[in-house]
């Protein structure tokens, strides 16, 4: 039986065991998925180990993913501009390497009919899981996109990076700290991408940020509302949204690459909905 699995640290509460297995169920697929506990000075041996014992696949989390950009022999145009990568496999005898959160994160916006094209963006955070989904996000050629960020000076290289696709997509790309005057101004989609909600953490900033018809989106998810959404919900703002279905299509994403089939999503956000509230 083929196998995968998803390596990070820690990793005991990751869904995407539950995820795969799920799509294999649905695509009539045989092949097994496990987590990897990895410790951190063992991620290069535990990767090489495991495709040299016959695996197939890995999704790489937390906090390994610019470890294994750094290690893969092939990478794919989106993990060379993220520094990032998220899912790994073996091609022609050489570790090949994508990033598929921004197209989960597109996806995501797709399934909740969330418009990117000519809308004015705001993002929050400058760490690994803002540069996996900023190229996919300036490609749908948002009018404005304004990354905000508590260290200033680290939004600010990400301009310097990311600058060349925004001119190429005709999109005003500015960066400053949280408290900028731009966000004094309301935007159309505002996105947290900072570990502030994962660590159960309050982001300040603004609340100018937020029109009642913002669509309001934290990447990450939980049982319960995260502290950015429940800000969000206290202002009326009507659409709000948590990560989960952006962790689902990026699954569903890295599936497609290992298998060349894309399993649909729809039946699996309920069922991931209610495995959450009853094992968390
Ligand atoms: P990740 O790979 O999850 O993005 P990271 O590279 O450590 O992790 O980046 C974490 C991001 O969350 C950063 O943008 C960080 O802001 P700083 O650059 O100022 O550290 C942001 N962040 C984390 N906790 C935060 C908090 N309590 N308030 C504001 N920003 C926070």
């Amino acid at each position: 039986m083929d196998h995968y699995a998803v390596i990070g640290w820690p990793i005991t509460h990751s869904r995407s065991p539950f995820i795969h297995r799920y799509f294999a169920s649905q695509t009539h697929q045989s092949l097994e998925y496990e987590r990897i506990a990895c410790e951190p000075d063992q991620f290069e041996s535990t990767v090489n180990d495991f495709f040299y014992t016959g695996g197939k696949g890995l999704n790489v989390t937390l906090p390994f993913k610019e470890r294994a950009y750094r290690m893969a022999q092939h990478i794919t145009e989106r993990v060379r501009l993220a520094q990032a990568a998220n899912t790994l496999w073996l091609e022609d005898g050489l570790i090949h390497a994508d990033n598929t959160d921004g197209l989960g994160l597109l996806a995501d916006y797709q399934y909740l009919n969330i418009p990117i094209t000519g809308q004015s963006v705001l993002v929050f955070g400058a760490g690994g899981a803002v540069k996996g989904v900023l190229a996919p996000l300036l490609e749908k050629k948002p009018r404005e996109l304004f990354i905000a960020n508590r260290t200033e000076s680290r939004a600010r290289e990400l301009i310097d990076s990311f600058k060349q696709i925004a001119q190429i997509n005709q999109v005003e790309m500015n960066a400053g700290s949280v408290n900028h005057h731009r966000l004094l101004k309301p935007f159309d989609i505002v996105i947290n991408a900072t570990s502030a909600s994962i660590k159960g953490e309050t982001l300040s900033f603004p609340n100018t940020v937020f029109a009642k018809e913002s669509y309001v989106y934290d990447m990450s998810y939980g049982r319960e509302l995260t502290p950015f959404l429940e800000q969000a919900r206290q202002l009326q703002v009507t659409n709000y949204y948590d990560g989960l279905g952006m962790l689902i299509e990026q699954a569903a994403e890295s599936f497609r690459i290992w298998r060349h089939c894309r399993p649909t999503t729809k039946a699996l956000r309920e069922a991931l909905r209610r495995e959450i509230g009853e094992n968390s």
